[in-house]
C-alpha cells in the first residue's frame, strides 16, 4: 500500500493563478506599505492570509446555493441549518448571524459590562476586541507549554486549571462567564483536550459561571481529541464534537472556518429568555432571526457545509497536510511551532531573525520576505498584531512574535505546499541579509489590519 495520502477530492473548477516576477512583488509591497492585508489577490500566488471564509465548496454547497430559500421570515433554508446546528452543536436555540465576530458582538453586549474579567484559554483578536470594545478585560490563561514554541503538547490549547480556579477565586465577582476557543487560533490552531474542557466546565459549575465555547475550528479540534486523546480513537468526530458541545452554555461560530463556507456565523445556546434577548437585539444590528445576516444561500450552503466537514478522510487529509509541512520546515531547523495546529503552520519570527531586534518586528521581515520571495501571503501575529504601548508610548510585546500561514480548506495541494515550504527554507537559508522595519503608520488598534511600514535602511 502506497503512503501517500492524496486529496479525497477531485477538481472540478479551477482558478488560475497569477505567475508574477520578483521585481513585480517588490513594486507591490513597497505599494502595500509592506502590509500584506493591502495587496490585491491578483498579486499574490499562494493565498495562506487566513482559513477564513476562503474555503473551496464542494458540489453539493454549489448545488444547495441555487435552492436557498430568500424569503425575509420562515426560510426553508434556515429551518434545514437550524436543524443540522441543532444536531452538532447540541442546543435548541439557532441564531444566524453574518460572522462569528458579529455573534461576539451580540452576545457580549448583553453579557458584558465594564470592568468585568473574562478569562480563556486564549481569546482571538475580535473576541478580545469585542469584549474590551463592552469595558470588558480578556485575559488568557493557556497552560504553561504553550509559551514554548519548540515543546511538544498534544493539547497545546488546554487551558490552564490551576490558574483558572485561582483567578476566580480573587475575581468571582467581576467574571460573567468562562471561554475556551477550539482550536486556540492565537496560540498556533492548537486543540483542547476532553479531559481540559470538562475539567473547565467542572470548575465554571463550582463557581456558577456559564461556559462559552468559541467552536469556530470544532470539527479539527475533534479529530485532534480522537487520533491523540487515550479511549477516544474509536468514537466518531461528530460523537466528539458532541460531547465539548454539551459543556457549554452558548457557542459563538463563524462558520467561515468549519462550516466550509465562504461567509456567516451562528450563536448556539440553551437559555430561553437570554436567546429571546439576542433575538430582539439581532433584528436592530442583523436581521429577523430566520435570516439573521445571511442570504438563504449562505445558509444552504452552511447546511451542507456542516454535513461535510466531519467527514474523517476530509480531516485527515486536512491535519495531515499541515503535519507534512511542518514536518519539512521542521527537518531544515527552521522556526517553525510544534506540534502542527490544525489550520495553519506557524514560525517563530524571532528565532527566524534573531539579528533583527523586537521593535524592527520581526514578524514584518517574514512575511515580506515570502512574500518577495515566492508570492506567498502569511499574516504577522506577534508584535505589531498583539503588541500595544503603555501610557508612556513604549512598546509592550506578546510572548510569541509569530507570522502565521494558513491553509484555506480543500484549495491547495500538497505541491503547492511542497513549494512554500522550499520558500520558506530559502528564505532561512539567507535569513542573515533581511532587515527590520518600522511603522510608517501605526493603526490605533488591532494593529496588523491597517499599520503600514517602511524598511530600515
Ligand atoms: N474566533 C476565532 C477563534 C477566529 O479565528 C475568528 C476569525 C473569529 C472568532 C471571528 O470570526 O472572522 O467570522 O468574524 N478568524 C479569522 C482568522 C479572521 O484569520 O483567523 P469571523
Amino acid at each position: 500500500m502506497s503512503k501517500i495520502l492524496f486529496e479525497p477530492f477531485r477538481i472540478k473548477v479551477v482558478e488560475p493563478i497569477n505567475i508574477s516576477t520578483l521585481e513585480q512583488r517588490a513594486k507591490w509591497l513597497r505599494r502595500a506599505g509592506y502590509n500584506m492585508f493591502n495587496l490585491r489577490s491578483e498579486q499574490v500566488m499562494i493565498d495562506l492570509l487566513s482559513d477564513s471564509g476562503t474555503s473551496a465548496m464542494s458540489q453539493e454547497q454549489w448545488g444547495a446555493l441555487t435552492s436557498g430559500d430568500e424569503a425575509y421570515a420562515g426560510s426553508k433554508s434556515f429551518y434545514e441549518l437550524e436543524a443540522v446546528a441543532r444536531d452538532i452543536f447540541q442546543k435548541p436555540y439557532i441564531i444566524p448571524v453574518h460572522q462569528g465576530r458579529a455573534g461576539e458582538h451580540l452576545v457580549f453586549s448583553v453579557l458584558v459590562k465594564p470592568g468585568m474579567k473574562i478569562p480563556s484559554n486564549g481569546h482571538f483578536d475580535t473576541t478580545a476586541a469585542n469584549i474590551a470594545d463592552n469595558g470588558g478585560v480578556p485575559v488568557n490563561l493557556p497552560i504553561p507549554e504553550a509559551a514554548y514554541p519548540r515543546e511538544f503538547h498534544p493539547f497545546k490549547g488546554n487551558m490552564d486549571l490551576e490558574r483558572l480556579e485561582k483567578f476566580l477565586h480573587k475575581e468571582d465577582r467581576s467574571v460573567p462567564f468562562v471561554m475556551l476557543t477550539i482550536t486556540n487560533n492565537s496560540g498556533g490552531g492548537q486543540p483542547v483536550s476532553l479531559e481540559n474542557a470538562k475539567a473547565v466546565h467542572a470548575i465554571c459549575r463550582r463557581f456558577g459561571k456559564p461556559l462559552i465555547i468559541d467552536g469556530c475550528r470544532f470539527a479539527e479540534n475533534a479529530f485532534f481529541i480522537k487520533c491523540r486523546e487515550a479511549g477516544q480513537s474509536a468514537r466518531s468526530a461528530l460523537e466528539i464534537a458532541q460531547e465539548l458541545f454539551q459543556l457549554a452554555s452558548i457557542i459563538t461560530f463563524s462558520a467561515k472556518k468549519d462550516a466550509l463556507a465562504n461567509i456567516g456565523g451562528l450563536v448556539c445556546l440553551e437559555d430561553q429568555e437570554l436567546a429571546e434577548k439576542l433575538k430582539n437585539r439581532l433584528i436592530i444590528t442583523e436581521g429577523f432571526p430566520t435570516y439573521g445576516g445571511m442570504s438563504g444561500r449562505d445558509m444552504a450552503a452552511i447546511a451542507q457545509g456542516l454535513k461535510e466537514v466531519l467527514n474523517e478522510d476530509y480531516l485527515k487529509y486536512r491535519v495531515r497536510t499541515i503535519e507534512w509541512t511542518v514536518e519539512r520546515l521542521n527537518a531544515r531547523d527552521i522556526p517553525v511551532l510544534m506540534p502542527a495546529g490544525g489550520h495553519a503552520f506557524y514560525l517563530d519570527a524571532a528565532r527566524f531573525f534573531p539579528h533583527i531586534r523586537p521593535e524592527h518586528f520581526p514578524g514584518i521581515a517574514l512575511t515580506a520576505e515570502v512574500y518577495l520571495r515566492g508570492g506567498i501571503r502569511g499574516v504577522e501575529l506577534g508584535n505589531v498584531a498583539f503588541g500595544a504601548r503603555d501610557e508612556h508610548g513604549n512598546h509592550v510585546f506578546p510572548v510569541l512574535d509569530l507570522v502565521r500561514f494558513a491553509l484555506p480548506r480543500r484549495v491547495y495541494t500538497e505541491a503547492h505546499m511542497g513549494y512554500v515550504t522550499d520558500i520558506v527554507s530559502e528564505a532561512f537559508e539567507e535569513r542573515a541579509k533581511v532587515r527590520g522595519y518600522k511603522f510608517k503608520y501605526e493603526a490605533p488598534v488591532m494593529r496588523h489590519f491597517r499599520s503600514t511600514f517602511e524598511p530600515i535602511e
